[in-house]
């Protein structure tokens, strides 16, 4: 194997060699079994002799570090690994120390996959996903790669993938928008952090839903912005509660996430007039409006906003794969240049891969019949929940009126948050993964659970809601917790 070793000077060139190998060793980056280079080779690339290195094979030899089999060459040797695992489980002193916001952000759980009934949120079924057409698509895309992959692509995205977006967005949609306005992401997280370094300055206000989804809220914190929490109505965003300082307002519109419900037309067009009148930028976060199974469709803010305010955003995640990481913003024309920049300081562009076969999938229809087909199984997932939730946790539970999207809220109609959180923790041990509310605000909220149902089998759900009626049964409140719900109780 190549083996960097770094020789300085002229002295003592073969105890240099020998300290930084056992040191490598110890360290466990050269495992039991390794083969070393040979001694021919490692003389030759570092310009010694011969007998230098076989010196310092000679004293790790010597130490039991290395094992020597004549013509087979020297081997780390064999019973050091518990020496070695000390060795690497001792912390590094650490000299350096990250900013104190780091340490308020937690990196979501990565969930088993084998879990046995999964209502993790915000999943959409992967099983249904046409991975035979999209590795068809991908393979016809590095054919193209082969021709011009070593050109850095621009940050924008391929034009092919903005037209087929902007095409899409304006059928399904309604949002009028040219190619040219569209800069690809890696999926919404990215599009926010484009966003923020395009229009705002350190510690600028942003304003967020609260409840809301997490992910911007500690995006926007790590960039030095003030992080300012909105609650909500029926109606959506108190429009009322903005500061007039904020500059930049991030919404979920089509269907708040987690509550569920969409922003009245009414509450949209006091947000466009509220913006107008303090100059402020507003992100529209439409994630998961194509599941929609009820219900008009609403307006987007970008199609009634007509000054150039709103910044849409919307994401793969939910329609196609998380694990894509494809998004997209729609700019407004005067932010088209800063956009563009802010992607390409971020990380210059998405894989051209996977915008490509994206391109392919949409232009082919093939996009649209997957929606179709995934609307009609989560539409079903939706409406078979509701009815177990109604029939059997008629006592513990209140479904939040929503038909839309891969996840429904329920709140407790009795239970404390002490209680949730017992049921929620007795359902992990039965297999069943649900999401507290709680974890959308830094507040105090109304207790209640998040059910999404794009990761659970249609067929599984009966089951999982009968094993979770039994963590309800069994729960223990803790002693003395009050059972009341927390302030709030607007929505
Ligand atoms: C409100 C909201 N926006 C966006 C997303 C998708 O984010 P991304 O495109 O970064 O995967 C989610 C996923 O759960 C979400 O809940």
């Amino acid at each position: 194997m190549e083996f960097h070793v770094s020789l300085a000077g002229r002295r003592d060139l073969s105890g240099q060699i020998y300290r930084q190998m056992k040191q490598a060793i110890l360290l466990g980056t050269l495992r039991e079994g390794d083969r070393l280079p040979s001694t021919r080779d490692l003389a030759r690339g570092l310009i010694v002799s011969r007998a230098i290195v076989t010196t310092a094979y000679d004293r790790l030899a010597a130490e039991g570090l290395v094992t020597s089999r004549v013509g087979a060459g020297a081997f780390v040797g064999g019973h050091l690994s518990a020496r070695a695992s000390r060795q690497k489980d001792r912390p590094k002193p650490g000299a350096l120390e990250p900013q104190a916001v780091w340490s308020s952000i937690k990196i979501p759980r990565v969930f088993d996959p084998r879990t046995q009934f999964d209502f993790r949120t915000g999943s959409p079924d992967a099983s249904l996903f046409p991975y035979r057409a999209w590795r068809r698509l991908l393979a016809d895309q590095m054919r193209v790669e082969a021709e011009d992959g070593s050109i850095y692509s621009h940050p924008a995205g391929l034009p092919a993938l903005q037209q087929a977006i902007a095409r899409h967005i304006a059928i399904s949609r309604g949002v009028q928008t040219s190619p040219e306005d569209i800069v690809i992401t890696n999926g919404t997280q990215q599009a926010l952090d484009v966003i923020a370094r395009a229009v705002l300055a350190p510690k600028d206000r942003v304003a967020v839903e609260d409840p809301g989804y997490p992910p911007p809220r500690a995006l926007f914190r790590s960039l030095g912005l003030t992080v300012q929490p909105i609650g909500l109505d029926r109606e959506g965003l108190l429009v009322g509660a903005l500061p007039p300082s904020t500059r930049l307002v991030y919404v979920t519109p089509s269907h708040h996430y987690p509550l569920g419900m969409s922003m009245s037309l009414e509450r949209r067009l006091a947000l466009l007039e509220w913006a107008e009148e303090n100059n402020a930028a507003i992100i529209e976060d439409d994630y998961d409006s194509e599941f929609r199974f009820a219900g008009r469709p609403i307006e987007p803010l970008q199609t009634l906003d007509s000054t150039g305010r709103v910044i849409y955003v919307g994401s793969f995640s939910k329609t196609l794969l998380p694990r894509l990481r494809l998004g997209f913003v729609v700019t407004p024309p005067s932010l088209r240049d800063a956009m563009q920049k802010a992607k390409y300081v971020s990380d210059w562009y998405t894989s051209t891969a996977f915008q490509g076969a994206l391109a392919a999938f949409i232009d082919s229809g093939m996009f649209v019949r997957h929606i179709g087909k995934m609307r009609s199984v989560y539409e079903k997932r939706n409406a078979l929940i509701r009815r177990l939730i109604a029939r059997d946790f008629s006592e513990e539970l209140e479904v939040l009126p929503s038909r839309a999207g891969l996840h429904i809220t329920a709140l407790a109609k009795t239970a404390s948050y002490e209680r949730i959180d017992a049921v929620i923790r007795q359902a992990g041990q039965l297999g069943i993964v649900v999401h507290n509310l709680a974890a959308t605000s830094d507040k105090r909220i109304a207790p209640g659970i998040m059910l999404g149902y794009g990761a659970i089998a249609t067929g599984r759900i009966e089951e999982a809601l009968s094993r979770l009626r039994r963590c309800f049964d069994y729960a223990a409140t803790p002693p003395g917790a009050a059972l009341e719900k927390a302030a709030g109780g607007r929505y």
